[in-house]
Formats: C-alpha cells, sequence, structure tokens
C-alpha cells in the first residue's frame, strides 16, 4: 500500500528504452496460509538484442518481505545486489540467466486492491497497471512477455478452487491442502496475470468457434450468486461470435472463465483466459439489476472478451500507448453493443457520456492527450479521455476507410504485430498502408489534448450556399499551443419539410467534409432556405458551434433522421433556456411553453423508439449546465434547472400523467423495446412529481409496492426521494429491509439517496458514512455515496459542509486505497471555475489533505490546486 509522502517520480514518453533483459518464461508458485502468503517464482532471463548492451537488470518489487534470491543456483547475499525504492538491481548478468526468488506477502491486508488480496474470503489479484510487482519481483512493464507456469496451493476445503491462466496441467492433494499447476502457452505480459483461490459456484457453458474447437467457458460467482451469471453468459456467447463474424478473431485457449468479486477498483481486468469482473459488471436479475445495468453487463463482459485479442494477443509497448487496446477496445464494444441493440440510440448514449464527461476532462486541470507524454502514476490515466475519447479517434479511421478498408487494416495489425507489444503509430501504420492516405496530420489527435471547438457560419449568396468552418483547441496545462486537427463532418442540409436536399451535381444528400486547415469554406449549389444538419452521427470529438434559430432546432429536433443531430438539437434549446433562467433573463414558465410543441412532437412520436424519446425528453444534467458558467454559481445553476424541470412538469402534464399510467407492462420483459418503456415511463414519472401533480405520489407507491423488475422499483424509489413526496421515507425503509444481504442493490440504496438535489442531502450523506452497511473497504460502496454526492450533486456537494465532508472522506479512503481516492478526487477539478468563495473554502479542504496524501491521490490535487 502507498504510505504518505511517496516519492515522486515522473515518467516520460521521451525516456522509453527497451529492457536490457527479456523474461522468456515465469514459473510462479504461489503457496496461501492464512497470514502469509509465500510466492517463489523462476524467471528465465535472456538479453534483450534489442536493447543497449548492459548487465544491470531491473526488477520492480513493493511490500515484498524478501527470504532469498538466487541466481543459477546460486544464493545470492546482501552485497550482490540492490534493492531500495521498490527496484532491485541485478548488475553483472550472463547472456542467460535463471532467478529464483522466494517472497512473503500479506494479501489479507491489501486494502488497496492491486497485487494478490481478499474480498469476502476469496482470493484474487488485480495486476493492471503495475500489481504484479506487489507479487514477486519482475520487470513490471508491458513489453516483457513471458510464459507462465502457476502453481497454487491452499487449504483444500475452504479453496476448494484454484485458478490462474491459460490449462489446468496438473493436480494433487498433501494432507487438508491441494494444489494446480495452470500452463498459459501465449507469451503475455505480467498485467495479465491472474489467480483466484475460493469456494465459488460455477455456471458452465460450451462455446464451438468458427474452426470447430471447444471452449469451456466457466463464469464463478459466489454460491448466492449463482442465479445472476445467465445474462453475463449469453452476452459473452454473442460476443464471441460477434468478433469472429465482424474481425475474424477467434478464441485460442481451451478455457474462458470469468470471476465476480465484490472488492474490486475498477470495472473488469482482462486477465489471460481468466477475466476478474466487480460484481456490478457481470451480476445480472431482473429482480436486483437494473436495465442499465443489464446493457453495463453486456458491454463489459464484450470489453474484456475483445481483449484477448486487442491487448492481450497484441499488446501495448508502454503505458503511454494504453489507448492502443482501450480506445480501440472501447470502438470495438460500442459497435457490438449497437449490433445487439438500438444503433441509433447506443450512439447517443456515448455522445452523451463523451460529452459531458471526457469534455470537462478536456478542460480541466488532468487535461492529457489520449497518447500522454508523461505520468507520476499510471492509474491516474485510466482516464476518459484514454478511453472514450480514444475510442472516437478509432471510430473517425473507421470512417474516413469505410468498413471493407478498416477490416483489411485491422486484419494487417493483428497479423503483424501478434505476440509483440506495440504502439499507437504501429496501429494507424495499418491504417495508412492499406488506405494509402497520408495519416500524418490526423496522428495530431493522439498527441494534442483538449477539445477542438468548431465554429460554423452559413451564408445564402445568390451563386449558392455557403459554409465556413473554423477550428480552433483551446490550450491545456503544458499544451499551449494547438495545431490544425482532421476533422471529418459528416453533414446534410435540410428543406423546409426537413428533406436532405442534392449538395452537388450528382445528387448525393450526404456529404463528408474534411477540416484539416484554421479556416475552410465550402459551396454549395442550394438556392432555398436550408438547416444545415452538421456533425452527423458525431462524426468527430468536437464541440460544434453554429448560431441555431429556434425554428431550425425545433426543426431538426423533429425531422432530422440522424439521431444525433435531433438529439444534439434538443440539448441545444434545453441549454438555451436554462442559461436564461440563470441569467435572470426570462421565466420558467415562458421557456417551458416556448418548448412545449416540438416536446409533444417528440411525445407523440415516442412509440417509434420509447429510449430515444427519452434520451431526447431528459434534461441536461445540473454539472453540464454549470460547465456553461464561469465563474459557476451552483446554487444559481441550481434552482435555474429545478425551475426548468417543474415548468416542464407542470406544461405538459397531461402527456407525463399518461406516460405514466399507459407504458405500465403486466409482464416482465427484458428486449430494448420493454427497457424503453420503462425509461420514459420512469422520466414521465419524474416529471409528474417536479410538476408538483397530485397523483405523482400515488403512481410511484403503487409501482414501487409492486414492481416487476429493478428498473420499476428503482425508478419509483428515486422519484419519492429526490422529490421528497409522502411515502418516501418509508420506501427507503422497506427497500433497505428487502434487499439488506444483496450488496449490489444497497449500493444503489445509497447512491439514490446520495443524489437527491439540494444543500440538505449534505446531512443525509453524514448519517449514510456512519450507516452500519457503509463499508469504507468496499469500492463499490464507497463511489455509492462519495461519488454521488461529489459526481452528481453538484447543490450538495458545493456547500461549506459538502467540501469539509468530502476531504475528511477523502483523507479515510486514501489511508485504505490510493486508487479509489485519487479517482474520487477528480470530482474536484472543477474547482478553478467556482465562484470565489467557494473556490476559496474548497482550495483549503483539499489542501488539508495533501498534507497526508498517497502518490496517486497527491498527483491528482497538486494538478486541481495549481
Ligand atoms: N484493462 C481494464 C479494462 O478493461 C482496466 C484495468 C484498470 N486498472 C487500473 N489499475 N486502473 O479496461
Ligand atoms: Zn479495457
Amino acid at each position: 500500500m502507498e504510505t504518505a509522502h511517496a516519492a515522486v517520480t515522473t515518467t516520460r514518453l521521451k525516456d522509453y528504452l527497451p529492457p536490457a533483459y527479456l523474461v522468456d518464461s515465469v514459473t510462479l508458485d504461489v503457496d496461501i496460509h492464512d497470514g502469509v502468503t509465500t510466492v517463489t517464482s523462476e524467471l528465465a532471463l535472456r538479453r534483450n538484442p534489442a536493447a543497449a548492451v548492459s548487465d544491470a537488470m531491473m526488477f520492480n518489487g513493493e511490500g515484498l518481505t524478501l527470504r532469498s534470491l538466487a541466481l543459477d543456483g546460486k544464493v545470492l547475499d546482501e552485497n550482490s545486489y540492490r534493492y531500495e525504492d521498490g527496484e532491485l538491481v541485478l548488475s553483472g548478468l550472463p547472456e542467460k540467466a535463471t532467478l529464483v526468488s522466494v517472497v512473503d506477502i500479506d494479501p489479507e491486508n491489501n486494502t488497496a486492491l492491486e497485487g494478490l488480496y481478499v474480498s469476502n474470503g476469496m482470493y484474487c489479484t488485480q495486476c493492471e497497471a503495475q500489481g504484479f510487482r506487489h507479487i514477486t519481483f519482475f520487470p513490471d512493464r508491458p513489453d516483457v512477455m513471458s510464459s507462465f507456469r502457476t502453481t497454487v496451493r491452499a487449504d483444500k476445503k475452504r479453496y476448494p478452487l484454484l485458478l490462474s491462466n491459460g490449462n489446468p496441467v496438473a493436480q494433487g492433494e498433501e494432507g487438508e491442502r491441494h494444489w494446480v499447476t495452470w500452463e498459459d502457452p501465449f507469451p503475455k505480459p505480467c498485467y495479465l496475470f491472474a489467480l483466484v483461490a475460493g469456494d465459488l459456484a460455477c455456471l458452465e457453458d460450451v462455446f464451438v468457434t468458427c474452426s470447430g474447437r471447444e471452449v469451456a467457458l466457466r463464469l464463478y460467482a459466489e454460491h448466492r450468486d449463482l442465479d445472476k451469471l445467465d445474462h453475463a453468459m449469453a452476452s459473452l456467447k454473442n460476443a464471441m461470435r460477434w468478433d469472429e463474424h465482424t474481425y475474424g478473431c477467434e478464441y485460442d485457449l481451451d478455457i474462458y472463465m470469468i470471476v465476480a468479486v465484490s472488492h474490486f477498483n475498477m470495472g473488469a481486468m482482462e486477465n489471460k483466459g481468466l477475466n476478474i469482473f466487480n460484481t456490478a459488471c457481470v451480476l445480472a436479475h431482473p429482480a436486483t439489476t437494473t436495465d442499465a445495468g443489464f446493457q453495463r453487463v453486456e458491454s463489459v463482459v464484450a470489453h474484456e472478451y475483445f481483449h484477448n485479442w486487442s491487448g492481450n494477443r497484441v499488446t501495448c509497448r508502454d503505458w503511454f500507448q494504453l489507448s492502443l487496446k482501450e480506445g480501440f477496445t472501447v470502438f470495438r464494444d460500442q459497435m457490438f453493443s449497437a449490433d445487439m441493440n438500438s444503433a441509433a440510440v447506443k450512439r447517443v448514449e456515448d455522445v452523451d457520456f463523451l460529452v459531458n464527461h471526457q469534455f470537462p476532462e478536456d478542460q480541466g486541470p488532468m487535461a492529457h492527450a489520449v497518447r500522454p507524454e508523461e505520468f507520476e502514476k499510471i492509474d491516474n490515466f485510466y482516464t476518459l479521455t484514454i478511453y472514450e475519447k480514444g475510442a472516437e479517434i478509432v471510430r473517425m479511421q473507421y470512417h474516413l476507410l469505410g468498413a471493407e478498408q478498416f477490416r483489411k487494416a485491422t486484419d494487417l495489425y493483428f497479423a503483424r504485430f501478434d505476440g509483440q507489444a506495440v504502439t499507437c503509430d504501429d496501429f494507424v501504420d495499418c491504417m495508412q498502408e492499406v488506405s494509402g492516405t497520408d495519416m500524418g496530420q490526423f496522428r495530431r489527435w493522439y498527441s494534442q489534448a483538449g477539445t477542438p471547438v468548431l465554429s460554423v457560419v452559413d451564408q445564402v449568396a445568390p451563386e449558392g450556399y455557403r459554409l465556413t468552418f473554423r477550428q480552433h483547441t483551446p490550450p491545456t496545462p503544458g499544451q499551449a499551443e494547438k495545431l490544425p486537427l482532421v476533422i471529418p463532418v459528416r453533414m446534410a442540409l435540410l428543406d423546409a419539410q426537413g428533406e436532405p436536399v442534392p449538395l452537388d451535381e450528382e445528387g448525393r444528400r450526404e456529404q463528408v467534409l474534411i477540416i484539416d486547415q484554421q479556416e475552410q469554406t465550402f459551396h454549395f449549389p442550394v438556392s432555398e432556405s436550408v438547416t444545415p444538419s452538421l456533425l452527423r452521427g458525431f462524426s468527430a470529438p468536437v464541440v460544434l458551434e453554429f448560431d441555431y434559430r429556434k425554428d431550425q432546432l425545433a426543426a431538426l429536433l423533429s425531422h432530422d433522421s440522424d439521431g444525433y443531430c435531433r438529439w444534439s438539437a434538443a440539448q441545444r434549446l434545453y441549454f438555451a433556456a436554462m442559461d436564461r433562467l440563470v441569467k435572470g433573463q426570462s421565466s420558467p414558465d415562458l421557456e417551458a411553453a416556448a418548448l412545449q410543441p416540438a416536446l409533444e412532437q417528440v411525445i407523440d412520436r415516442a412509440g417509434e423508439d420509447f429510449a430515444q424519446a427519452a434520451l431526447l425528453l431528459m434534461l441536461p444534467s445540473e454539472v453540464a449546465l454549470g460547465d456553461r458558467h464561469s465563474p459557476l454559481d451552483p446554487a444559481a445553476v441550481h434552482e435555474a434547472h429545478q425551475q426548468l424541470k417543474q415548468a416542464i412538469g407542470r406544461a405538459l402534464q397531461a402527456h407525463w400523467l399518461s406516460l405514466s399510467e399507459n407504458l405500465l407492462a403486466t409482464e416482465l420483459q427484458m428486449d430494448g423495446v420493454a427497457m424503453g418503456r420503462r425509461q420514459l415511463r420512469n422520466l414521465a414519472l419524474d416529471y409528474l412529481a417536479a410538476g408538483g401533480h397530485p397523483e405523482a405520489a400515488r403512481i410511484a407507491v403503487e409501482l414501487f409496492e409492486l414492481p416487476l423488475c429493478m428498473s420499476e422499483e428503482l425508478g419509483a424509489l428515486r422519484t419519492l426521494v429526490h422529490h421528497g413526496l409522502s411515502g418516501a421515507e418509508q420506501a427507503l425503509a422497506q427497500f433497505a429491509q428487502r434487499w439488506k444481504d444483496e450488496a449490489l442493490v444497497m449500493d444503489q440504496w445509497f447512491s439514490v439517496q446520495a443524489s437527491a438535489p439540494g444543500e440538505s442531502t449534505i446531512d443525509v450523506v453524514a448519517e449514510l458514512l456512519e450507516h452500519p452497511a457503509f463499508d469504507w473497504k468496499v469500492p463499490n460502496r464507497v463511489r455509492s455515496v462519495l461519488g454521488a454526492l461529489a459526481g452528481s450533486n453538484p447543490s450538495a456537494f458545493n456547500t461549506p459542509k459538502g467540501y469539509q465532508l468530502f476531504a475528511q472522506a477523502l483523507g479515510r479512503v486514501d489511508a485504505l486505497n490510493p486508487q479509489i481516492a485519487a479517482r474520487i478526487a477528480n470530482a474536484a477539478a472543477r474547482l478553478h471555475r467556482l465562484e470565489p468563495g467557494r473556490q476559496q473554502l474548497l482550495r483549503q479542504q483539499l489542501q488539508a489533505v495533501l498534507e497526508t496524501a498517497s502518490a496517486n491521490l497527491r498527483e491528482v490535487l497538486t494538478r486541481i490546486l495549481s
């Protein structure tokens, strides 16, 4: 575990050097006993022909109690090596050598959850990015790829199941104890190592690959959760089939395992043949999991599976290339989910997430390039920029090349680099080679941080219609100068009926404009008055500025065939209305009345796609609204947001009432249409309550009493609690009683309360932190309260009490789990935008935490406070 004032070291991309020695094979023996686990490792070392000649080699090791070290059978005494600050250096090594080390580790007290640790009595590992060094001495870097042979030993009764990567090749018993040896034939970096020892239930199935090989699929969870694995299994099989079909990627081992664990820092981990998942990303049952939860399981299961090729067979040379595997794999999982569900809705959801979470990251102190230049703790760079913006960059390449050429390029990438650790440039090289286009300027997307702003003006002239584009990327920390990027803009021009008009002589009605200079103008032979439909499908991750008239936005919202452009038009209308309210330039009822016709059109067409209607009718979040106002007064923003929601609730109350009542299902269905209905119905109920309708409480209570599934139950509970309706207290008590033994459901119980808008929630949060079911050691629980407060409840968070509670809690989490503390601390990144009074208060609080902060937390806080 990190301790206070750990040494700060900055790692830089430009300093990359290949390792002096390679590790061809690793033989591990992990001997698990109560109180101590002994790890014996035998490393077959070979001088790296690609490295500068050197006979010194560095091995990482953190928190290891060294028992013995032997080189080629000779025990090394303390004078023959140097071990300090987590680095073991051996000099005078021959061309080839065998290093055997024996160390003791303490998984029972590992609350940081990296390396080997215990979760609900089960031993498990998390090694990405640098967890393996907490297990044994090793060159803990992704460009060292080795074949692993791992023996796990433990008590037979308590740990009947002993797992590691690959295939089991031997097993045996010794009295009360037993052991299993696993062999993974595919060389891999140590961050993909995994081990599990526990007593778990298993759901088993078989997948026959495209070449006819049988793969055993085994999903493991605690016995009580065995009934929650079916959805993950179905998703896994769909993902395996999809990847064969879409990318020609076939699974390579005979077994594929997933283990669900309750204590997990992230969503899931793609360890070779043995994925380890946060329970929240693999367990699903209609009674306990929301529809959003079902969709998350589908996409995370697929994501980790897809890593088998994009990440494991072809991995990253160094951690600056993280987006090589993450951006690409997110793109792959997005396309998979689009194929499994409604593609249009999925695209809007992904864009919504990007613009409301990654764009703010780009505007704050943590802004960094998709391929960063430097970091202190790599854990802090598992960011939305690496993942989501990285995916957008791959998506642009997909569209620039077209599906067919893109597939040729990925075929080339997988074939050429199989078994290697490579770079983002290697990936783009394949795109360039196959397409024959120069991708030189495009590569700036990887190195340049920040969100480009694309300002567009139009001009109607006698000779036709003109669009002029200007691009500009605001400065980000450490990167003042920005260069023009390649920005593909898919567009159409809509006539008064919302129909796209011909854009050229050939009569094409849609076009992709490539903006690659600071300013460019395009001409279209169009004489009628048109509404530009720009950035269709969100063809590039940019902020598009165009001074749309209200009637144009209403036209886009009701007629555009492009789902993203409809949603974006709705967002513009909502933001403009709320901006006027923040500035006191208008009244809520006037704004709601102006929006009403457009919203009614959406409601009238809701039957075409309920989920899409829900996305179009949902107001942007309070946080998103706040990000448009500087200096930020969160109370004024809160007020405006509430006012518009209430006014829309009143203005369309007849619609909300009938949607609330008529969309009610009589039997449970889990298909996309049924999920969309529930989403729209929950939203309607929420508006009904916001508008103060007397029926809202009754409908919510009835739904809460007899729900068909968790989406209904939680939707009802949220409406009751967030609007303080009568029956809320009772429902909370009942819910806790019903679900006290279901950790993931209780996470929702905590987060519903912590996210209730309004200043007084901060007292509720203080109580929740004292609740017997609150556990500082469980990341999901910590996130459900502190993440909900700081990330989605600005009116409670941005108060003197809020800052104080947040800072104290941060310190407490940090002492147990630095990665989680640093992640939650990011919620304070809006500090510099706050009005001076609050800014001062928050600054003081964060400064106090900084004094005892771990290296992880310190990196984030230092950036925020600078
Ligand atoms: N590679 C994992 C994924 O699929 C995430 C691992 C994150 N680990 C960490 N220490 N941040 O996205
Ligand atoms: Zn990933």
